[in-house]
């Protein structure tokens, strides 16, 4: 067979072209690991990926996500990964016991406390959020945020419908859901079809009822959970329970803050990632909606940190390096923050960018007792909190406040080094 000379060289001068050009051009990839998938949170995290793309054009972020609020699928990956060697560059994680239980102690994540000196960010950390990515002196990851967990979002119209002020104890709150159930109004939003949102609400009400320095005490075991405020907190969420939408089982925490948008529901206990949400559907607050601390924890702030960490055995560590110095710069924050629905964990922020909600988180933040979340993986280790899931989410079918106290005091014992 004869062939044409011209053609083969045609041939070969292509490929060639091809393989150089396609070798310069193939751009170093960074795989960013969240849960941050919609619903507000997702906005947030593009204006991250946007900053990170103009200052390091020649790197690719990978956005590896698993849908699921608080992380509920996502974490169980990550961990399978991480366990099995092969982790990705850098990935979302609770500060606090999530962070330092799962993945620091186990050797699994590499310190990052020089990184912090070198770009001169350490002093401008609040050094409480930065003590919850710390352990034994050194850092391990940077915190992005900080969300507060005992909020009550409400829909403005409804309430001023109704002639109803926002409640601020148990007592006024469960008069208030009575109220707004006469009047044929769903009071309050739940959607635990992923059992955190009960959990979620239940902590805050334990906040109430222990009020915030015997809640921190059980964590290091100055406070016991036979405590009288324990019960009243479990019998305070069965009364509760009862003001709750029909299909609760059935929704996501997206699903209950929307029935507050659409007019279905007047109040609704979630983190301010639904002030977030909230604002991506065009609401804006104090105009559309309102928000209260959950009845009862004026004193407190429940706080939630997202951090991002550098894991052993990162495949491109320099990239995921790149990515840190995005979360920790303050044009990261102050970009990430205010549409996340959280406030910087930096203390030289620019309150001008921060709508009214978040001015007011910021206040309350530096002047009112922190109390760490069990739900979002800070208060208590990865055991309890599933432990607890499982037992508020019985509880919710069998109402037997003595049995699901019993059961709490028997995770504490099993789950919590005292
Ligand atoms: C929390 C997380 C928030 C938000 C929320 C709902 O655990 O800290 O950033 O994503 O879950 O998914």
């Amino acid at each position: 067979m004869k062939i044409d000379k011209r053609l083969l060289v045609l041939v070969l001068t292509f490929s060639l072209v091809f393989s150089f050009s396609f070798g310069l051009l193939a751009q170093e990839e960074v795989e960013i690991f969240s849960w941050w998938t919609g619903g507000g949170e997702e906005e947030g995290l593009m204006a991250l990926f946007e900053i990170f793309n103009e200052n390091y054009p020649d790197i690719e972020i990978i956005n590896a996500t698993v849908a699921g609020g608080a992380g509920t699928n996502a974490k169980a990956v990550l961990k399978t990964r991480m366990v099995g060697g092969n982790p990705p560059d850098s990935f979302q994680v609770h500060g606090g016991a999530e962070l330092i239980d799962t993945y620091v102690k186990t050797d699994m994540m590499q310190p990052i406390t020089d990184l912090l000196e070198e770009w001169g960010v350490r002093d401008k950390f609040n050094q409480q959020i930065l003590n919850m990515s710390s352990y034994e002196g050194e850092i391990y990851s940077i915190p992005v945020n900080v969300h507060r967990g005992n909020v009550m979002f409400y829909n403005m119209s409804i309430l001023e419908e109704h002639g109803i002020t926002p409640p601020t104890n148990l007592y006024t709150f469960v008069q208030t859901l009575i109220e707004l159930d006469q009047a044929g109004v769903t009071p309050l939003a739940l959607g635990d079809k992923n059992k955190w949102t009960a959990t979620h609400l239940f902590e805050s009400i334990m906040v109430s009822t222990l009020g915030p320095f015997k809640y921190n005490g059980l964590w290091d075991g100055t406070t016991s959970f036979d405590d009288p405020g324990m019960r009243e907190a479990l019998v305070a969420f069965k009364e509760i329970m009862n003001y709750v939408n029909e299909d609760h089982a059935a929704l996501t925490w997206q699903d209950a803050t929307r029935r507050v948008f659409d007019g279905e529901a007047a109040f609704n206990v979630m983190g301010d990632w639904a002030e977030g949400y909230l604002k991506t559907l065009g609401w804006a607050p104090n105009e559309e909606f309102g928000w209260v601390n959950v009845p009862g924890t004026r004193g407190s702030f429940m706080v939630i940190t997202d951090t991002f960490g550098l894991p052993k055995g990162a495949p491109n560590p320099e990239g995921a390096k790149a990515w840190l110095k995005t979360v920790a710069s303050i044009e990261g924050q102050d970009t990430f923050n205010p549409i996340k629905g959280s406030i910087p964990a930096r203390i030289d922020a620019d309150k001008s960018k921060y709508d009214p909600y978040l001015t007011d988180s910021m206040e309350d933040f530096a002047t009112v007792t922190l109390t760490p979340s069990i739900a979002h993986g800070s208060a208590a280790p990865e055991g309890f909190v599933t432990a607890l899931n499982d037992i508020i989410n019985t509880f919710i079918t069998t109402g037997d406040v003595e049995q699901a106290h019993q059961r709490i005091k028997d995770a504490a014992n099993e789950y919590l080094e005292m």
